[in-house]
């Protein structure tokens, strides 16, 4: 029988008001089922609501060094789960057991760092223009914080967001992607037992439509930070606007890795593999494209066909494979038809450009590793997200016209180069379109202590991550204090 999850609403786990619940799928095997869970309502995100709200009037008040530590203790308990929620995840998510083992890591390194801020959350002191004055800045909580996140890094991503929140004094109504709810259920089992105060977080389990929705529209929510494509993302933006609500938009990339004809062939050719097959090209930092210099082109293609076609396929529980599936029927055939695209504007399909069915992956939403070659810049698989294993080569003559081609697209999450040259990489640096741009390194593989995010259509201006989510979840307070005993009148000239 599939397990039940439930809600978690005021500290209690609780079913949807309406009784309705929906199944979740393993991707990998469509005949297991992991779980159903409830298919919840604006009743339900209004209770949840109502719990945050209430909470947040003591959760504020409690000493952020206090706070820091329940979720450095949700940190801890995430090392102890680690292995159970890895598989769990797999079987939910379908990639590769290496990699849910990764995504929980990067939350374990997320609580380790948001802990040890509830010690710091710095502001400014400065001096005064006038005498016996002081001048500081503090950061102040905002209220309650809606969550909404994606099934591709199902704990790390809420974590990004929940973790440094709690920390700034805020309270949470956490809506999953409904395709990896059992996940998100993992982490707020977590918080119960790391000792987070009834209505401090609540999960509300259910659709974009009939969750995510009425979350942003809901008036007594302060904050949405929400990570997912950029149609949903401009859709929030607009709701949020006429309310004036703070909001955080994490969305597409179209992500390149330039090879210049000086590069490391092999280190270059690891570095597309890793980038554009890894998490089954489901990552918003995906390597979507190639930008090759036609020096080397030969020399990295060779290679990267080979090896393309001996990435083994299959359940990510198996630990001898390398890519799991798709997320989801919908998800392979928005990729298939942008193979069909690719083909009909005439890039050259290399690999790959079909379902994989061999043996047990026919239960499951598995697709081929795909390359296309020939792409030209204004091509759709040059331009759109496709967030699937494929992978579009585009060739150029030199430096600038990699720029060109690369900053060419709607999107600017992460970028890469590799070369040998320190005069090249450093004009990538400065000059690429993107929030991210590696040297030498994938397109893939940010670290929690730096600033995520994107330029262009990749979001609307904020950061998860590092300290920079810090300024998303806080409101600066400036605090003047006047100890002259006296009026003094700041910019009056005397
Ligand atoms: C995402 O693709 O949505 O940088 C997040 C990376 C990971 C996070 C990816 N640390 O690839």
């Amino acid at each position: 029988m599939a397990v039940r999850f439930q809600n978690y609403i005021n500290g209690k786990w609780v079913d949807a008001k309406s009784g309705k619940r929906f199944r979740n799928i393993n991707p990998a095997n469509t005949d297991d089922i992991v779980g159903t869970f409830p298919d919840s309502q604006a009743e339900d995100v209004d209770a949840a609501v109502k719990a945050a709200r209430k909470a947040y009037d003591k959760w504020r008040l409690m000493p952020a060094p206090r706070r820091g530590e329940i979720v450095a203790r949700a940190g801890e308990l995430l090392i102890r789960d680690k292995e159970k929620i890895a598989k769990l995840m797999t079987r939910e998510m379908g990639k590769v057991l290496q990699e849910t083992r990764g995504d929980i890591q990067e939350g374990i390194d997320t609580a380790v760092l948001a802990g040890a801020e509830g010690r710091r959350l710095f502001g400014q002191t400065s001096p005064s223009e006038l005498s016996d004055k002081f001048c500081i800045s503090m950061r102040m909580p905002i209220g309650v914080c809606g969550m909404i996140t994606p099934w591709n890094f199902p704990i790390a991503i809420p974590t990004w967001k929940i973790f440094p929140a709690l920390v700034c004094g805020n309270t949470v109504v956490f809506k999953p992607a409904s395709d990896t709810p059992a996940a998100a259920s993992k982490l707020v089992e977590i918080f119960c037992e790391a000792g987070i105060p009834k209505g401090v977080v609540n999960l509300v389990n259910g659709t974009g439509r009939n969750v995510g929705t009425p979350l942003v529209n809901h008036p007594d929510v302060n904050v949405i930070s929400f990570t997912g494509s950029s149609a949903v993302g401009r859709a929030i933006a607009s709701a949020c606007g006429k309310s004036l609500k703070r909001v955080s938009l994490e969305l597409g990339g179209k992500n390149a890795q330039i090879v210049m004809a000086d590069a490391n062939v092999d280190l270059a050719v690891e570095g597309v593999l890793w980038g554009a097959f890894g998490t089954t090209g489901q990552r918003c930092t995906a390597t979507s494209r190639l930008i090759l210099h036609e020096d080397i082109k030969d020399a990295v293609m060779d290679k990267l066909l080979k090896r393309a076609k001996r990435i083994r396929i299959g359940n990510g529980l198996d630990e001898s494979k390398q890519m799991g599936p798709l997320i989801n029927e919908d998800q392979r055939r928005i990729v298939h038809d942008y193979v069909q695209i690719g083909q009909k504007e005439g890039a050259q399909l290399l690999i790959g450009g079909k379902p994989y069915r061999r043996g047990e992956c026919k239960k499951g939403f598995f697709y081929e590793p795909t390359i296309f070659d020939g792409v030209k810049p204004g091509m759709r698989i040059a331009q759109e997200e496709i967030f699937g294993p494929v992978l579009s080569v585009l060739t150029v003559k030199s430096f600038e016209q990699a720029l060109k081609v690369h900053n060419g697209v709607a999107y600017g999450l992460s970028s890469s180069i590799y070369t040998q040259d320190v005069n090249l990489a450093s004009r990538a640096i400065r000059d690429l379109e993107a929030g991210i741009t590696y040297i030498n390194g994938p397109t893939i593989g940010a670290e929690v202590n730096l600033p995520f995010g994107g330029v262009k259509d990749t979001g609307n201006g904020h950061r998860e991550s590092g300290t920079a989510v810090y300024d998303m979840f806080s409101e600066w307070k400036s605090i003047y204090i006047d100890f002259s005993g006296k009026l003094q009148k700041a910019q009056i000239d005397t």
